[in-house]
Order: C-alpha cells, then sequence, then structure tokens
C-alpha cells in the first residue's frame, strides 16, 4: 500500500482511516430517529467538532426535508467534507449535487445493488444494464464535484467477478471512494477481507483509489467486520454514533475508534476523531432522537466504566490498568462536578458553556438558558454538568419549535381527580386551557389535545433521571405515531410532569416537522 492523492484530503498515508460518519444518513432513516432541520444542524456541528472527515448529512432526492438538511450543513458546517447520496439515476444525483454544492468539499455518493438477488428482484435490471449504470451514475456525479463515491449495495452477497467488473467500471468512470457495504448484515469478518483483499489483487486502479466498508450489524459483528476490512487495507469506514441505522443498525464510531486506539499495537492505523468529545457526542444524538443506549453499551453506556464487583473495585484502586483497558476521560467520561448554585452569574454561566463545549450558542438562547438555570438552581440543590447539558441541548434544539412550553399548574392526589392547567405558545400566539385526567401525566397530555387538536396516538412514555437523587432532573421520552410514522420527543425538568409535557410539546413539533415534507418516494439505501 502507498500514499494516494485525494481530491479531497490531498495525500492519504497508508495508514490513515478516514472516517465518514453516516448517522444523519443511514442512522436518520431508522424508525423513530429522524430529526428535524435544528436538529440535523447541531449533530453536523458536533460531528465536526468530534472531527469526523466526511459527513454523509442525508439523501437529498428523498424528501424536500432531506435536501434542504442536505444543502444546509453544507452551507454552514465547515471541515469534514459534506456528502449527500444518490441512488445512480440522473435525478437522484442531480439532485445530489445541488443540495452539497455550497459545501467547502462537496462529495456525491452514488450507490447501485450488485447482488444477484438485488438486481433481479429489487432492480429487475441485467448485470449488462447494472454496469452501464455504475458507469454512468459516476461519470454523471464527476462533472458536479472530483470527490465521487460509489457503492456496491448487497456488495458482500455480490458474485466476485461481477463485482470487480463493477469496481473497475466505477474507478474507470472517475471514482475517488469504493465502498462496499455490508448491505444486510451477514457477512463474517472473513469475508469481508477477502473481499478487500481480493479487490487489491484482481481490478487495476484500487491503488489509487480509497477503498471504504459499511456494515450493519444483524449479526451484531459490524464493528468486527469494519476492523477485518481496516486490515485488509481499507482506509475509510462508515459508522454512526450510537451505532444506529437500519434495522440493527450500522458500525458504531465510538467502537471503531477505541478499538483503533486501545489495540494500536495490533492495527496501526491513525485518525483524527477528538475521543474526549464521543461521550457528548452520543449523548446529544439521544437527546435528539429520544433513545437512550443501553447501560453496557461499550463506550458510551452507563456502565462502561462501572465496577460493581468488589474484588475489580479493588483492582481498580490498585492500579486502574487491572480492569480498564482505556481510561474513562479519554472518551469524555468526567466525574460528575458540581458547577454552579443559584449565585453564579451569567458570565459564570457562559464561561461553563464554553468548557462543555457550546462555544457557538447565540445570545438569545443563553439569555434562555441561563433563565431556565436559574430556576433550576432554585430547585435543585446541586447542578451537574449533566444537568447543564441537558438543560441547554433542550434550549438549542427547540429554537424552532412551533409549539412552545409556557408554564403548567398541576393539581392532583389521591382525594381528587388529577387537573392540569397548561399555557403554551403556538406561532407566537399564547393559549392556555385545563383539562382533568386519569392522573396528572393524562390531564396534562389533555390539555394539549385540547390546545392542539391531533389525531396521533401515544406510543411509549418513559422517564429516566438525567442525574442521581430525588431532586434529579427527570428525563422524559413521548412517542406519537401518526399515519405510520413515529416520532420521538424528549424534555428534562425537576418536575416530572413539567418534562412530560415538554417531551409531549417536543414530539408534535417533530411531527409538524414530518407533515411539512412530502412523502418519500420508496428508496432503499
Ligand atoms: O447499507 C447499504 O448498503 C447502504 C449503502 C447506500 C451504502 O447504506
Ligand atoms: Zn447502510
Amino acid at each position: 500500500m502507498s500514499v494516494i492523492q485525494h481530491p479531497s484530503f490531498g495525500e492519504v498515508a497508508e495508514d490513515r482511516i478516514i472516517i465518514l460518519d453516516t448517522t444523519l444518513r443511514d442512522g436518520e432513516q431508522s424508525p423513530g430517529f429522524s430529526m428535524n432541520l435544528a436538529e440535523k444542524l447541531r449533530l453536523a456541528e458536533a460531528l465536526a467538532e468530534l472531527g469526523v472527515d466526511v459527513i454523509e448529512a442525508g439523501f437529498p432526492i428523498a424528501s424536500p426535508g432531506d435536501f434542504e438538511a442536505v444543502r444546509a450543513i453544507a452551507e454552514a458546517i465547515r471541515g469534514p467534507v459534506i456528502c449527500g447520496l444518490a441512488r445512480s439515476g440522473r435525478e437522484d444525483i442531480l439532485r445530489a449535487a445541488e443540495a452539497v454544492k455550497k459545501a467547502a468539499r462537496p462529495r456525491i455518493h452514488s450507490f447501485l445493488s450488485t447482488s444477484p438477488l438485488h438486481m433481479k428482484h429489487k432492480l429487475r435490471m441485467e448485470p449488462a444494464a447494472v454496469l452501464e449504470a455504475v458507469a454512468g451514475s459516476v461519470m454523471l456525479a464527476r462533472r458536479y464535484t472530483d470527490d465521487v463515491e460509489w457503492s456496491a449495495e448487497d456488495g458482500s452477497r455480490t458474485e466476485s467477478d461481477f463485482l470487480c467488473r463493477c469496481v473497475e467500471a466505477a474507478i474507470r468512470a472517475g471514482a475517488t471512494t469504493i465502498n462496499i457495504p455490508d448491505t444486510v448484515g451477514y457477512a463474517l469478518p472473513e469475508d469481508m477481507a477477502r473481499i478487500f483483499i481480493m479487490l487489491r489483487e484482481r481490478v487495476p486502479g484500487t491503488e489509487k483509489v480509497i477503498l471504504s466498508t459499511h456494515n450493519h450489524n444483524d449479526l451484531g459483528l459490524a464493528v468486527a467486520n469494519t476492523i477485518a476490512a481496516i486490515r485488509a487495507g481499507v482506509r475509510q469506514v462508515e459508522c454512526t454514533i450510537n451505532g444506529i441505522g437500519e434495522r440493527a443498525g450500522n458500525a458504531a464510531l465510538e467502537e471503531i475508534v477505541m478499538a483503533l486506539r486501545t489495540r494500536h499495537d495490533a492495527i496501526p492505523a491513525a485518525n483524527r476523531i477528538a475521543t474526549e468529545n464521543i461521550l457528548r457526542t452520543s449523548r446529544l444524538l439521544s437527546t435528539i432522537t429520544g433513545f437512550d443506549v443501553q447501560p453496557n453499551k461499550a463506550i458510551v453506556g452507563r456502565n462502561a466504566f462501572a465496577h460493581e464487583a468488589g474484588i475489580h473495585q479493588d483492582g481498580v484502586l490498585k492500579h486502574a490498568g487491572t480492569y480498564e483497558i482505556m481510561t474513562p476521560e479519554s472518551v469524555g467520561w468526567t466525574r460528575s462536578s458540581l458547577v454552579m448554585g443559584k449565585h453564579s452569574g451569567r458570565a459564570a454561566f457562559r464561561n461553563k458553556l464554553k468548557a462543555l463545549g457550546y462555544d457557538g450558542i447565540g445570545d438569545n438562547q443563553l439569555n434562555d438558558a441561563f433563565r431556565r438555570f436559574k430556576e433550576l438552581a432554585d430547585r435543585k440543590k446541586a447542578v451537574y454538568d449533566e444537568d447543564i447539558v441537558a438543560l441547554v441541548d433542550d434550549e438549542v434544539l427547540r429554537a424552532h419549535d412551533r409549539i412552545r412550553f409556557i408554564s403548567l399548574d398541576v393539581h392532583a392526589g389521591s382525594r381528587r381527580k388529577p387537573e392540569a392547567t397548561l399555557e403554551i405558545e403556538v406561532d407566537g400566539t399564547p393559549l392556555a386551557a385545563t383539562a382533568q385526567g386519569d392522573g396528572p401525566v393524562d390531564a396534562t397530555f389533555r390539555a394539549i389535545r385540547a390546545l392542539f387538536p391531533h389525531d396521533s396516538v401515544l406510543r411509549l412514555f418513559s422517564v429516566g433521571a438525567v442525574t442521581e437523587g430525588t431532586d434529579a432532573q427527570a428525563r422524559v421520552t413521548v412517542r406519537l405515531e401518526e399515519n405510520g410514522k413515529l416520532v420521538d420527543g424528549q424534555g428534562a425538568d425537576t418536575d416530572t410532569i413539567v418534562a412530560s409535557a415538554r417531551a409531549y410539546l417536543h414530539a408534535l413539533n417533530k411531527l409538524l416537522v414530518k407533515r411539512a415534507r412530502t412523502e418519500p418516494k420508496a428508496l432503499s439505501a
């Protein structure tokens, strides 16, 4: 292997691994994980701070909302290459080209299925036509940018000779990155290694392009397959934060990056991820989507660095290396730190936000977040970093909401019918209503329904705690379903009912965004 000249990255050394994050595309397209424009922009900012090389920002042809998100990210985010996905048709590629054109370094990523099963049943295309479409799509994309990625969808189940011919056609047409996905999560690590070794041996031109891998987790092997591909010579890996993505998800960025860092002895590969930002990015994604990772999730799960067994605790106290293969600090875990109390001023609050990574927060958002911090500090003995993060994320993400929470009064108890009086603002107009219900949460949700009638059905209501203690903020997730579409909303507050109201309103705001999008066409990626 040698140095490769790449249009976006210049010289790519042989041990360099390019990290393509597809949280906003493969991750976002999975049920329940959809995000609105403000949320996508916030996550894209965090991905840039994390140091990813490429942000796959969306699938522009999928809907006007997807197009707008890719366009806005391309315009606003500097640092990473911004990539838009496209099938091989002309319309798809033109839409992707238009969406990424304002990026400092734009990429078009076109894909087409190459396995016998997909060609016959999904595409209904003969192999010769597929080959022609591969070359045609890459050539068209190259008219708009020098950085073109081509993917063989269902590549891991593609017949070897045909895969080689498709890859050769894509390289001849001008592709600068060739990605082989394990679309259905079927491959074993040795399969992925074999494919890349074969391509490097058999296909002329592979030595001049970046080979890439993209693995799904249906058998729980996505990260193992990614590592195997790296060892077989790929220089780009495609992954998502928290491993979100279609079905069982994609390879988790944090697991790949920490495997590379921790086992550098065995896999001498370099990447540019600022690992100490990993936890923050993972939590931001959870806040946006409403899905926490499971406690035992590697790297970012609550228990990932918790030592419960006495013998382990004893060992760690004597020497952390006895049971810790990486330090918690290296991925952003810190001891919960008491930050400020109710006497802390705006300047201290701004400094704290800076230290937590919220450099670019606007004055209005700062004022609103400061007001909520003061309210929180009045109610809660100790305000931790986690509380501030929950509060500020809530403020930043709600900035474009049409329906906003103003206040809530609830009367409840074992001797009276619970009653909630709620004030909200819809498109700037204040509205108030009182409703009774089977419990305080039910009464609150009925008040919301009275103020903003809608047909969606409540599918999930879950409550967790941001930190520990009885005065901890509750973090509530509400899932609503409308016409088969699911959205999750989140809200945090020391009062569980207020957090519930905020979560419900957040979900409603997301539904409004979804309604505004036109129905996506039948797409596959
Ligand atoms: O899983 C897959 O095959 C994909 C491609 C579009 C890269 O997501
Ligand atoms: Zn995928």
